[in-house]
């Protein structure tokens, strides 16, 4: 069979979303604290007392206080310290990494992806996808961040739907990963990935960036936000952090790099950085420990 004559099967999405019933919602106390941030009348002591009720978090958010990246002569003790001396916008990205860590270092071997590599590949994207916004200004680039983060998420959903497929057919090598999906379930991951994202409630750019982030050209609210995901994600890639089965049939869209105003050497510069980004993510995230 040709992939030309393959019959979508229609997936329910919610249907899907039972099925992979182990997939945790992002963890009530990390909720609360990406509510606490967003709300103008909260303050950093609410959050540092939400942050405490939970043991990973909290651990999280002081040894990254008092890393050496800091250098801080007195050592932070308590969280509220720490919350007051890392900021809203590190104690968000802290816990969405953190909160993600666990089931994103799962194996994924529809994709072709060892325990770890795919949470290792999220981390790259995250921090190349900032770089990449960063002359947007902070929201875009911290947005861009959480999307890079969670541009891959689908797949952990997508999985059980590969486990019935014969992978090693022709058909699945020879086209991009994201095309076969759709071609054979009427969803690809990026998809699947925004609905979930969606059902965290968050807002339009990153959900449009993880929904576009192989197809930069559409999206429209989050254009730089895709844009920044896509170059970061396809930089990840080639430098074979949680390649997979994906990698070989990656291109880069040249709309990203008009979009984000960056030239050839603007992407070598972000890529150059992306392995020694998922070695200090590594250094601080003992993902065990979640
Ligand atoms: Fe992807």
């Amino acid at each position: 069979m040709t992939t030309s004559q393959v019959t979508p099967k229609r997936v329910d999405v919610d249907d899907l979303m039972r099925r992979v019933g182990e997939l945790p919602p992002l963890p009530q106390v990390a909720q609360r604290a990406l509510q606490l941030i967003r709300d103008p009348s909260s303050n950093m002591a609410d959050l540092a007392d939400v942050l405490s009720l939970d043991q990973a978090l909290a651990g999280l958010v002081l040894r990254w206080a008092n890393s050496a990246y800091y250098g801080l002569v007195h050592p932070v003790a308590t969280v509220r310290q720490a919350v007051v001396y890392l900021g809203q916008q590190t104690i968000e990205n802290l816990i969405m990494a953190g909160s993600l860590a666990a089931f994103m270092a799962r194996p994924v071997p529809g994709y072709g992806l060892d325990p770890g590599e795919l949470w290792k590949h999220s981390v790259a994207v995250a921090g190349g996808a900032r770089l990449a916004a960063s002359r947007f200004g902070m929201q875009v680039s911290e947005e861009a961040y959480h999307a890079g983060l969670l541009c891959d998420i689908g797949k952990l959903a997508f999985e059980v739907l590969l486990r019935d497929v014969d992978l090693d057919d022709p058909q699945w090598c020879n086209r991009p990963l994201p095309d076969l999906e759709a071609a054979h379930f009427g969803i690809d991951h990026a998809s699947l990935g925004a609905e979930m994202a969606r059902r965290w409630n968050l807002p339009t750019p990153l959900l449009e960036a993880i929904a576009f982030h192989h197809r930069p050209a559409q999206a429209g609210e989050g254009a730089i936000h895709a844009a920044a995901v896509h170059v970061a994600d396809y930089a990840a890639t080639m430098l074979g952090i949680g390649m997979g089965r994906e990698g070989m049939q990656y291109s880069l869209d040249p709309i990203a790099l008009e979009r984000l105003g960056w030239t050839e050497a603007s992407f070598y510069e972000m890529l150059d950085r992306l392995e020694p980004l998922v070695a200090e993510a590594e250094g601080f995230l003992d993902i065990t420990a979640f």
